[in-house]
C-alpha cells in the first residue's frame, strides 16, 4: 500500500495563526514542527500540547516544537510571526533553509512579504491572506474566534514557476481551514489590507470595538480613509472605488461590532501593531504616486502622539 506522503512544514511563529496552523496541520496527518526561542522551550520539554479552544471545546494536539537555534534542514516553512518579525526571525534561520526551499508568509498588510520575496528569489515565496480569526490566550493556548477563508499565491517570480505544482499544494489539503490557492494573491492582500486600512488604526486611537467607526465624526472618518485608500490602491494595481470600499468596510463593521480588532488586541497587549505594514505602507505608496493622504497621515500622526507603533 502507498501512503501519501506530505512534505515536513517547519513553523516559524508560535502566534494566534501559527498555532492554528499548527494543530490543524497536526490534524490532517501533516507533519510540522515549531521553531521557537530557546527560552520558550524551558516549560514545554518534553511534551508540548497546544490547545485550540472553539465554542467552548478544547482541543490538544501533542505536537512537536524545536529551538531556532537546533540545527535542521528546512525545506518547507510558514512564517506565522508579526509583520515587523517576520524579516528577522527568517534572517535567524535562513543557514538552515535547503537550496530549494518553499516559504508561506502568512502576516497582515502589506510590505514585509514583498521585502523577503526581493530578498530571497532563489526560494519560492508564498504569500496568504485569511479572515479567520483567533487570538492567543498564553503560549500554544488559542481561542478560535471565527472561521473564515484563507488564500495562498505565489509571490516571485520563482513560486510563480511553480504555481500549486510544490510543496504548497500539501497545505490546500489542510483539515478545517477552508484554503483556496489564488494567481493573484496581492489582489487579495490588497483587499484585506484596504478594510483594516479604515478600521484598525482608528479604532485603536479611540480604544473603541470596530461597530464604534458606524456613527457621528468617526463614520466621517473611516469614510475619508476609505478615499484615500481607493484612490492609493488604485494608482498601484488593485482598482476599487471608494464607495464600494465604504460599503465593504461599513459590512465588516456591522458583523463585527463586538470586536475588538487585532490592532487593539497588540495594543492591549503591549505587542507592537502591523499598522506600519497597513496604513503605513499606504502612505509610502501614496508618496510614490504622489498622492497626498491627509487622513492617513494624521491618523499615524495621532497613534505617534500617543506611542502608538
Ligand atoms: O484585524 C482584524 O481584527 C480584522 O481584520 C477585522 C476585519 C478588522 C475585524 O476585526
Amino acid at each position: 500500500m502507498t501512503v501519501a506522503a506530505y512534505p515536513h512544514w517547519y513553523i516559524l511563529g508560535a502566534g494566534a495563526i501559527g498555532c492554528l496552523w499548527g494543530g490543524q496541520l497536526f490534524r490532517s496527518d501533516i507533519p510540522s514542527t515549531f521553531l521557537v526561542r530557546p527560552e520558550r522551550l524551558n516549560n514545554n520539554t518534553p511534551s508540548p500540547v497546544l490547545c485550540i479552544t472553539e465554542n467552548q471545546q478544547r482541543t490538544e494536539f501533542p505536537i512537536d516544537i524545536q529551538s531556532i537555534a537546533t540545527e535542521v534542514s528546512i525545506q518547507n516553512l510558514i512564517i506565522t510571526t508579526k509583520a515587523g518579525d517576520a524579516l528577522p526571525a527568517l534572517n535567524a534561520i535562513a543557514d538552515n533553509l535547503t537550496s530549494d526551499a518553499t516559504i508561506l508568509l502568512l502576516q497582515n498588510g502589506m510590505g514585509s512579504q514583498q521585502q523577503i520575496a526581493e530578498l530571497f528569489p532563489q526560494y519560492a515565496v508564498y504569500a496568504g491572506s485569511t479572515t479567520d480569526g483567533a487570538w492567543l490566550e498564553s503560549f500554544l493556548n488559542i481561542h478560535r474566534a471565527g472561521r473564515g477563508k484563507t488564500w495562498l499565491g505565489p509571490l516571485n517570480p520563482r513560486a510563480k514557476e511553480f504555481g500549486h505544482y510544490s510543496a504548497i499544494n500539501s497545505l490546500t489539503k489542510i483539515t478545517d481551514i477552508d484554503v483556496t490557492f489564488v494567481d493573484n494573491i496581492t489582489e487579495k492582500l490588497q483587499e484585506k489590507l484596504a478594510i483594516n486600512s479604515a478600521i484598525n488604526g482608528l479604532a485603536v486611537l479611540h480604544d473603541c470595538p470596530n461597530g464604534s467607526l458606524l456613527e457621528g465624526a468617526l463614520q466621517k472618518q473611516v469614510q475619508n480613509l476609505c478615499t484615500e485608500t481607493a484612490q492609493i490602491l488604485s494608482a498601484d494595481s488593485y482598482t476599487i472605488t471608494a464607495e464600494r470600499l465604504l460599503e465593504t468596510v461599513n459590512h465588516v463593521l456591522k458583523v463585527t461590532a463586538e470586536n475588538i480588532n487585532s490592532s487593539l488586541q497588540d495594543v492591549r497587549n503591549n505587542r507592537t501593531t502591523e499598522l506600519n505594514w497597513i496604513n503605513g505602507y499606504l502612505l509610502t505608496r501614496a508618496q510614490k504616486h504622489g498622492i497626498a493622504a491627509p487622513a492617513h497621515k494624521q491618523l499615524i500622526q495621532a497613534l505617534a502622539d500617543k506611542d502608538i507603533h
